[in-house]
């Protein structure tokens, strides 16, 4: 994260001695990423983090995934997914992965156990509903519209009030704003289609009194179960610019011009090997002669994964994307405009569409969920 943030008690020099209201010294904890040669933060618990009385091997949901063969653009209708009583992090259908990158949905409507993502940091899209995303950190509250991105290894669990639609994007690495909207110390730039005030990060400390808790742990050699000897929310303070932090789709101010705008201009964030764009209502191109659906288009080097999370999509009309539809469109396939959809976009001066795209360097495979979801009559929906 871009910024210095301060949540509730710290000592006034980091490193020193700061004291319980019992005499007890908190345990001050370091938590950094690349090296801690990047953005960190100081975290002051009332018990040491390190404190574990169990851990044992957890066997995640299976699931399984395989290559998009034949190649063909894909059309999933998550609305379709069964939606059983499920958590947001266990009850995840994953639908598209490669090794940077794992892309799900969820209807969840209890509260996830304790979890620790130690693989990636996670950016979660709320298509609707509402939760609160309980963390280290302290609580964030998310709605229909919301990214929230969960920094690498942050304690949370995710309590649906009382349903909520997820996207959820899995990175082996770290999620932030692109490097081109900020300067070289971190602040956004005015060409920047957000800034820090759309940002919302905890604002006070979550205190938990229990002992013998379980945290899920999803690290790179696979799942842990932990007994931690007392509940990891006991943070009274923490100052820094790691944590984690909600921007809603709402804020993103689109780019817009006279012809049409290049699909950089909707970038919101960067991962490993993927970026994230956002798609958002807005005046279209307003040269005279201009088309405002976009041309036939080939990137050459990633896979498309647009996710259509309101309004209506005008360049897909006529091709059955609907509310929740996720389209992959991949490298090594030409896509564009629904046949129809740019004679009937001129003249247009506004368009009503809310979507979510993540761009991946290398090929997804297709998991399972997928398969059972998918529109299989979309490939040829231009041929008409
Ligand atoms: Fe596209």
């Amino acid at each position: 994260m871009p910024y210095y943030r301060r949540v509730g008690e710290v000592p006034p020099k980091r490193h020193t001695q700061f004291r319980r209201p019992d005499g007890e010294l908190y345990s001050e904890e370091l938590m950094g990423q690349e090296g801690f040669s990047s953005d960190s933060s100081l975290l002051y618990h009332r018990d040491p983090p390190t404190a574990i009385a169990a851990a044992e091997i957890f066997a995640p949901p299976a699931f399984a995934q395989a290559p998009n063969l034949p190649l063909k653009p894909r059309h999933l209708r998550t609305h379709k997914l069964d939606a059983g009583p499920a958590d947001a992090v266990l009850g995840r259908r994953p639908l598209l992965a490669n090794g940077d990158v794992r892309i799900g949905y969820v209807v969840a409507d209890r509260p996830s156990p304790l979890y620790r993502d130690a693989v990636g940091d996670e950016c979660l899209y709320v298509e609707a509903g509402a939760a609160t995303v309980e963390t280290t950190f302290g609580p964030l509250t998310i709605g229909p519209g919301d990214y929230v991105v969960i920094p690498t290894s942050v304690i949370h669990r995710i309590v649906p009030e009382p349903r909520v639609r997820l996207l959820t994007i899995e990175a082996t690495g770290h999620i932030g704003p692109p490097r081109r909207y900020l300067s070289a110390r971190g602040q956004f730039l005015e060409h920047a289609p957000y800034c820090e005030r759309d940002l919302r990060g905890p604002r006070e400390s979550l205190l938990r009194e229990d002992t013998d808790v379980e945290v899920y742990v999803k690290h790179r050699a696979g799942w842990t179960r932990y007994v931690y000897a007392r509940h990891p929310f006991d943070v009274v303070g923490w100052d820094g610019c790691l944590y984690p932090w909600a921007f809603s789709i709402h804020d993103f101010e689109p780019i817009t011009g006279r012809i049409h705008q290049p699909p950089p201009v909707h970038q919101t964030f960067e991962g490993p090997n993927f970026v994230v764009c956002s798609f958002v209502p807005r005046k279209v191109d307003y040269h005279p002669l201009s088309i405002p659906v976009p041309y036939n288009h080939h990137n050459v080097d990633s896979d498309e994964v647009l996710f259509y999370t309101g309004g209506n999509y005008e360049a897909r009309r006529g091709s059955g994307i609907e509310q929740g539809s996720i389209s992959l469109h991949p490298s090594g396939f030409t896509h564009g405009p629904q046949p129809g959809s740019v004679e009937r976009a001129i003249g247009a001066e506004f368009f009503d569409e809310l979507a979510v795209m993540v761009d991946t360097f290398r090929p997804l495979d297709l998991c399972d969920a997928a398969l059972s979801c998918e529109d299989t009559g979309y490939a040829w929906t231009w041929n008409r």
